[in-house]
This record gives C-alpha cells, sequence and structure tokens, in this order.
C-alpha cells in the first residue's frame, strides 16, 4: 500500500469517529407525519411508499407548483411518474397539509442535554404560559406518547409559533414522558 493510501485510510477512519462523536451527541428529530385516508394514502401506497416513507414531506412548506417542481427534480425518469389524476391528488393533500402558509418542521433540531428536572408546578406554568394560545391543555392531556414522540411534537409546535427555549422544551419532554408517558399506569 502506497504511503498516499494509507493517509487515504486514516483519512476515513478519523472522520467514521467524528461522526460516530456527532451520533453519540444526538441525531436530528424527524418529523412523524399522519397517514392520510382513502384516495390520497392509495396514490401514495401505490406510487411512493416502496421507496420511502411520508415522513420527509413535512421539511416543506411550499405551494403547488413547488411540490410539482420537487418531486419531479428528486426522481429519475419513471421513478415517480403517476396519471394526471393521480398527480392532482397528491398535490391537493400536499398543499392542504405542507403548504405555503404551514411553517416545516426543521431538519436540525437535535436534542438538547438536560440535567434538571421540572416539579409539576414548573411543568404546569409552562404549559399555562406557552401552550394555551391555540388550543386548550385537555389536546395535550388525552394525548400518550412516548419521550420521542413528545419531542416531535413540541419541535412541530415550535415551528408553529409556541414560544419555548431549548431548555425548557427538553425539560417539559422529559416530563410529559414521566407523566403522560406512554406506560399503562399512568
Ligand atoms: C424508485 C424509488 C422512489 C419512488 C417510487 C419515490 N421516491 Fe421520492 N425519493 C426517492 C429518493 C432516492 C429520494 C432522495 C433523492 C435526493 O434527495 O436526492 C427521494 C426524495 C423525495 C422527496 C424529498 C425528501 C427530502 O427529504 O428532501 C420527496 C418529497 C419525495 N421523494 C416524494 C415522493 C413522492 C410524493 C413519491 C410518489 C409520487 C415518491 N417520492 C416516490 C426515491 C423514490
Ligand atoms: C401557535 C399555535 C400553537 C401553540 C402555541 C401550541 N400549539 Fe399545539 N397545536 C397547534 C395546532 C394548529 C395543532 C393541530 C395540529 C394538527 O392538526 O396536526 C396542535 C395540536 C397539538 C397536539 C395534538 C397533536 C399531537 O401531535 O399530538 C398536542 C399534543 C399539542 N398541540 C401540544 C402542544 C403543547 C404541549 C404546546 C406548548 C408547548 C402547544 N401545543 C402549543 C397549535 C399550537
Amino acid at each position: 500500500m502506497s504511503a498516499r493510501r494509507n493517509l487515504q485510510a486514516v483519512a476515513t477512519l478519523l472522520l467514521c469517529g467524528a461522526s460516530l462523536v456527532a451520533q453519540i451527541g444526538g441525531r436530528a428529530t424527524r418529523p412523524k407525519v399522519q397517514r392520510p385516508d382513502g384516495a390520497v394514502w392509495e396514490v401514495i401506497r401505490n406510487n411512493c411508499t416502496a421507496c420511502h416513507g411520508i415522513d420527509d414531506y413535512a421539511f416543506y412548506a411550499q405551494d403547488r407548483a413547488a411540490w410539482s417542481k420537487l418531486i419531479a427534480n428528486k426522481h429519475k425518469a419513471g421513478e415517480a411518474d403517476i396519471s394526471d389524476a393521480d398527480r392532482s391528488l397528491l398535490l391537493d393533500w400536499l398543499v392542504s397539509k405542507f403548504g405555503p402558509e404551514t411553517k416545516p418542521f426543521p431538519r436540525t433540531y437535535v436534542p438538547h442535554e438536560i440535567t434538571t428536572f421540572f416539579s409539576d408546578p414548573e411543568a404546569k406554568r409552562l404549559l399555562d404560559r406557552a401552550c394555551t394560545k391555540c388550543h386548550g391543555l385537555e389536546q395535550v392531556q388525552t394525548a400518550r406518547k412516548a419521550a420521542e414522540g413528545w419531542r416531535v411534537t413540541l419541535v412541530d409546535m415550535r415551528e408553529r409559533g409556541a414560544q419555548i427555549s431549548d431548555q425548557d422544551l427538553e425539560q417539559l419532554v422529559e416530563w410529559l414522558d414521566r407523566v403522560w408517558g406512554t406506560n399503562e399506569d399512568k
């Protein structure tokens, strides 16, 4: 092996090490998109989900023309070709869920490390301050999710306009999982 090849091997190892550290530091949180019903789901199931899921759609907030262009640009000819009628159904749904007036889910939110935890009054104060502007708290109280699911919801709420810092967001995730997690006895 030449000295140059050896150097390349070392560089590759170092790069692997760096990405491992980045992963231990935390992965970016991914959106969770609720599956549509009926005809739209049929179009997606028949034409799209063989290769990838639907969650990535939430990274975009754009109009019909931009959706159409994105789908054309992301795929080679023949990969995502669908009939005009199916395309029209799909675009209607995409624009209704991820149109220009919505906020895209961030690709880059990595959970912040926390070392202190909310007491019940602290969590309730934050819920009252940050979560009651657009809807009541019943929708929070009746939901049950594991920490990962609560984080996706809170990042989504922040994109929609909830005023909450990274630190508060993670403390609230921890508290919601503790109090309204998915354990049977909670
Ligand atoms: C044959 C496999 C295949 C099929 C079928 C397919 N896709 Fe894709 N799609 C891909 C690949 C591969 C990428 C990533 C391309 C890139 O980022 O360069 C992609 C990327 C995308 C993206 C961008 C995702 C992101 O994170 O930015 C969207 C949106 C998308 N596809 C929607 C669709 C829709 C809607 C359909 C059905 C009409 C569909 N795809 C069908 C392979 C497929
Ligand atoms: C700027 C407006 C706004 C604020 C502030 C807001 N929400 Fe929401 N929330 C929404 C909207 C809009 C929906 C309905 C989303 C949908 O239908 O997909 C929603 C739905 C929800 C849901 C049910 C959907 C799910 O993902 O489980 C929960 C739980 C929730 N919000 C929790 C919260 C919490 C906790 C806060 C405070 C950190 C908060 N929201 C603050 C706008 C807001």
